[in-house]
């Protein structure tokens, strides 16, 4: 067995077009390659979630995550933080931006950059972001090689709200996937996106529910 069941680690998931009829209007905000900007895409066009993707902004010019927004036609924004001398500048111009595209709720999917308090103060507890960890083991860059460093037998993912001190906000959900002997970083990350792809938008689900 590669991964645990997900009716053992989230029965009974509300999902949003459950807890409320008014689609919810998402921002998502990635880095790199945007495989869980899609899973939540895909929830949305698949109705386990009731909401929009108002707006992608991404950091990295060669993000495949636009590449991905465009088949989606989905309005991608670049923002390259290499353009802001300081973090609460380039988090401002990342608030007008949401906030042009009437954004509610802000998922960090992949979002490689500290935020600050400008982005919170912004979104207060609407701001999610997905860690390949289960927190508080594991923060930061190089997750998945720490927790093959440390010779753990178990590790996953978390979706949590976001707060200033990196990755230790309210967890919202987590799934865990067992280390096999012969991992490699990339194959337990593949393993690990399989179970991120299945919590975020049941996570973001969550969140809202809680919230209304
Ligand atoms: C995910 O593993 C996430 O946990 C981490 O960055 C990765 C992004 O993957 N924060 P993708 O761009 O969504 O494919």
């Amino acid at each position: 067995m590669t991964s645990v069941s997900p009716s053992l680690l989230s029965p009974d998931i509300p999902t949003h077009s459950q807890v409320s009829s008014k689609p919810l209007k998402l921002g998502i905000m990635a880095s790199g390659s945007g495989s869980n900007f899609e899973a939540v895409a895909e929830a949305i066009q698949n109705g386990q979630l009731n909401a929009e993707i108002q707006v992608l902004i991404y950091n990295n010019p060669d993000a495949y995550a636009a590449v991905r927004a465009d088949k989606w036609n989905i309005k991608a924004v670049l923002i390259n933080h290499r353009d802001y001398k300081h973090r609460e500048e380039l988090d401002k111009q990342i608030v007008q931006t949401l906030h042009q595209h009437g954004v509610e709720w802000v998922i960090m999917a992949g979002w490689m950059r500290l935020v600050t308090q400008v982005l919170i103060d912004a979104f207060p507890q609407k701001i999610i972001n997905i860690h390949p960890s289960l927190l508080p083991s594991f923060k930061g860059v190089g997750a998945i090689e720490q927790a093959i460093e440390a010779q753990v037998k178990i590790t996953g993912c978390t979706v949590h709200l976001v707060s200033l001190e990196m990755d230790s906000g309210k967890i919202l959900m987590q799934a865990a996937v067992p280390v096999l002997p012969d991992d490699t970083p990339e194959t337990l990350h593949n393993r690990i996106q399989i179970q991120e792809h299945r919590i975020l938008p049941a996570a973001i689900a969550i969140a809202v529910s809680n919230e209304q």
